[in-house]
C-alpha cells in the first residue's frame, strides 16, 4: 500500500506540472483505474491538492505543507519506525508524551511529533525553543532489548549519523559536531536528547528526541542564539516541506539502526569521522587544566579520543571542549 502511494506520488511529482492520465497510472502502478481513484482521495485527504481533468488525467496541483498524521505517514517508506504516529499540534514536549507511551507499552518505533512545544527539553536540562510550525520536534520509542544500557550513547551518534547523511542528499554540509549537535558551517541546525529507562543491564525503552530547526528566518530565534543557530530556510534559501523531510529522517534512521544493531558500531563509527565537527583540528580542552588536544575519533562507547601535543591519547566522557577556541 505504503510503495504503491509512494510510486504514486512519484509519478505525479515526475511530470513537473503536467497531466499524467490514468490510464498511464494504472499501467505503471499495475492496479486499476478505481484503485488510483482511491489513492487520489487519499492523498486528497492528506492535503495533496489533486486536479483532474477528463481526458488529459491528474497532476499535483501542491503539496501539503500542515502536518497531520496522515501526511507525515504518507510515501513514509519504513518497516517499524513510525507504524504508530502520534501527531499533537501542540504538547508541553514529545519527551514526556512519548515516555508516557512507553510506560503504556508501546510498540518500538512508536513516534510523537509536534507542531509546538511548550517546555521543549535540551541536554542539560536547557530549553529547547519549539516555535510552532517551524520545525521538526519528534521522539521515538525504541526498544532496542539486545542491546546493553551503555549502547544508548552510541544509539544518538547512529542517529546524528543518519541524520547528516539524509541532509547530505539535500545538499546541505551538515557536521556532527560531539556528541549529539548537527551544524552547518559553525552554526547549530538540530540537536538529539537521548533518554534511557533501564534496569541493572537491561534497557526497558529509549526515548530518542529530535529537534530540527528547518523554517526559522533569523528574526524567529531567540536573540541570544541568533549567531550560534541556523535552519535549513536560512542555508537554503526556501520554505521547506516539513513532512517530507520527516520521512527522509525516518528512512535514514531506520536504515542507520538496523545497520547498527545488525552489523556492531565500527561502520557507525567510520561514518562519523567523516562526519565529525572539527575532527583533525586542535583545540583548547578544559579537564583540570587547559590543554591543546586534537580531535581524533571516538571509541567504542561514543567517548571522544583527543591527542595532546606529545601524541598521548585522551578519552574524554564529558569534557569541556572549548568548540571556538
Ligand atoms: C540538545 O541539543 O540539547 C537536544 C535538543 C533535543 C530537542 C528535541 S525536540 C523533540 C524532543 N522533545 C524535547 O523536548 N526535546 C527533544
Amino acid at each position: 500500500m505504503e510503495d504503491t502511494r509512494k510510486r504514486l506520488i512519484e509519478l505525479l511529482y515526475n511530470q513537473t506540472g503536467d497531466y499524467i492520465s490514468g490510464q498511464e497510472l494504472s499501467k505503471q502502478l499495475n492496479i486499476s483505474r478505481s484503485a488510483i481513484w482511491k489513492h487520489m482521495n487519499e492523498l486528497k485527504k492528506a492535503g495533496y491538492q489533486i486536479e483532474a481533468i477528463t481526458n488529459r488525467g491528474y497532476r499535483i496541483v501542491s503539496v501539503p505543507h500542515e502536518m497531520s498524521e496522515a501526511s507525515l505517514r504518507w510515501g513514509l517508506d519504513t518497516t517499524w519506525y513510525g507504524k504508530e504516529i502520534n501527531y499533537l499540534p501542540s504538547v508541553t514536549s514529545t519527551q514526556y508524551h512519548a515516555h508516557d507511551l512507553a510506560r503504556e507499552g508501546c510498540d518500538h518505533g512508536t513516534v510523537v511529533i509536534a507542531g509546538e512545544q511548550t517546555a521543549g527539553k535540551g541536554r542539560l536540562k536547557r530549553y529547547w525553543d519549539s516555535p510552532a510550525g517551524l520545525g521538526l520536534w519528534f521522539s521515538v520509542v525504541l526498544r532496542p532489548t539486545e542491546l546493553t544500557p551503555k549502547a544508548a550513547t552510541q544509539l544518538t551518534l547512529v542517529a546524528a549519523v543518519a541524520y547528516a547523511k539524509a541532509l547530505k542528499k539535500w545538499s546541505i554540509p551538515v557536521k556532527i559536531k560531539w556528541p549529539n549537535d548537527l551544524y552547518i558551517g559553525d552554526q547549530k541546525l538540530a540537536g538529539i536528547l537521548t533518554e534511557m529507562q533501564a534496569e541493572q543491564d537491561e534497557i526497558d525503552y529509549i526515548v530518542l528526541g529530535t529537534g530540527i530547526n528547518v523554517n526559522h528566518t533569523t528574526d524567529d530565534f531567540h536573540p541570544s542564539v541568533q549567531h550560534t543557530a541556523t535552519s535549513l530556510k536560512q542555508f537554503l534559501n526556501k520554505t521547506v516541506d516539513l513532512n517530507a523531510l520527516f520521512r527522509d529522517m525516518a528512512s535514514n534512521f531506520e536504515t542507520e539502526y538496523d545497520h547498527f544493531l545488525n552489523n556492531g558500531f565500527q561502520s557507525i563509527k567510520e561514518d562519523w569521522e567523516q562526519l565529525g565537527y572539527k575532527i583533525g583540528e586542535w583545540l583548547t580542552i578544559r579537564t583540570n587544566t587547559e590543554w591543546s588536544g586534537k580531535l581524533i575519533s571516538l571509541n567504542d562507547d561514543g567517548a571522544l579520543i583527543v591527542e595532546d601535543v606529545l601524541g598521548e591519547q585522551h578519552i574524554l566522557y564529558s569534557a569541556e571542549i572549548l568548540w571556538r577556541s
